[in-house]
This record gives C-alpha cells, structure tokens and sequence, in this order.
C-alpha cells in the first residue's frame, strides 16, 4: 500500500494556493488508484481464468497510475526553491552535455511547450555518464529504461490551467523554473 505524501507548499511564486490544491487532489487520487488497482488485481487473480482479460487490463493501467503518483511527488518535493542553480556536479555534468545552463535550459523550457500532455524531464545515464531532457506523454510513455529521474516538470494543463491560459503555458514553465529547488535536484544527481 502506497501512502499520500505532503507537502510544504507555500508562498511559490506564479502558482496560487487554489491551482496547487486542485494539483494535490489530482495526485492523492493516483494514490487511491494505485492502492484500488492492486487490491483488484490481487483479488482477481484468486480466479485468474474467470477474470483474465478484466485482469490483464488492469496491469496495463498499472504505469499510468504508479507513474502518475510517483512522477508528482517528484514534481512537488522539488517545487519548494527559488530556481538558483548551484554551482556543484550537476551543474558541471549540464554544461559538459549542453555547452552552457541556458543551453540545457532554453531546450527543456521549449519542449515544455511541445503540443500534447505529459512531462518533460532531467534524468540521468549513469551507465553512459550523461544527461537528457525527455518528454513522457500522459504519465508513462517514453521514460527511458532504468535511468533516474532529475527534474519533472508537469506540462498537462490541470497543473496551470487556474493561473494560465492554454497559450501561456511558457509563462507556467518559468514559473516551474523560478520555485525549483536545486538542492533537491543535485541530491537526486549525487545519492
Ligand atoms: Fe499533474
């Protein structure tokens, strides 16, 4: 059983306190479905031939849900900073892989922009010892097999819709940039 995470959220900079409790309310209930679809499952499979294809879709939905829970928590754990970069490994293996921060950041900023929902994340190849920025449409399509999620940044409309128009999600992203907590994210990078 999975348990509803908090968190501190307070005074963040272009998001209202009305736009992240509605965010909160959508992330508890992938919590509940995460719980819900274990539980079912389990039970469907003590009469697994009656109910094997109920069962067999329900697994599938299994990333959806999972990935969902665990891809907003990384989202707001890391919503807590003031968007400063600081100067340590993470910061060096950015410029290494992108020529600069801005490079690194222009790129992430514009496929936050990229029609459709899902994320955009940082994760790291620690096997090649490099980075990438990658999108994952809804919650679970096109994560990168195994490698650690950096950053996650939520571009589904529910997650700026009470602060932004459709056509200003570029003005959420900075937003999402200017509360990010570096701190955070260089722990995710080193540990
Ligand atoms: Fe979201």
């Amino acid at each position: 059983m999975y348990s509803e995470q908090t968190f501190s959220l307070e005074n963040i900079q272009g998001l209202s306190q009305k736009q992240l409790e509605i965010h909160l309310k959508l992330y508890a209930g992938y919590v509940k479905n995460v719980n819900a679809l274990m539980a079912k499952v389990a039970e469907y499979k003590k009469d697994s031939e009656t109910h094997a294809i109920a069962c067999a879709e329900l697994m599938r939905r299994f990333g959806f849900e999972f990935n969902g829970m665990r891809l907003h928590e990384l989202y707001f754990e890391s919503l807590t900073g003031n968007g400063e970069i600081m100067d340590g490994l993470l910061a060096h293996a950015i410029t290494a892989r992108w020529g600069s921060i801005d490079a690194w950041k222009t790129e992430f900023q514009a496929m936050g922009v990229m029609r459709g929902i899902g994320w955009v994340l940082l994760v790291h190849d620690p096997k090649a010892n490099t980075l990438h920025n990658i999108w994952v449409s809804d919650h679970e399509l096109g994560h990168l097999g195994g490698l650690p999620i950096l950053i996650a940044m939520d571009v589904w409309e529910h997650a700026f819709m009470v602060d932004y128009l459709p056509a200003q999600r570029n003005e959420y992203i900075k937003s999402f940039l200017n509360n990010l907590n570096w701190n955070i994210v260089e722990k995710r990078f080193t540990t």
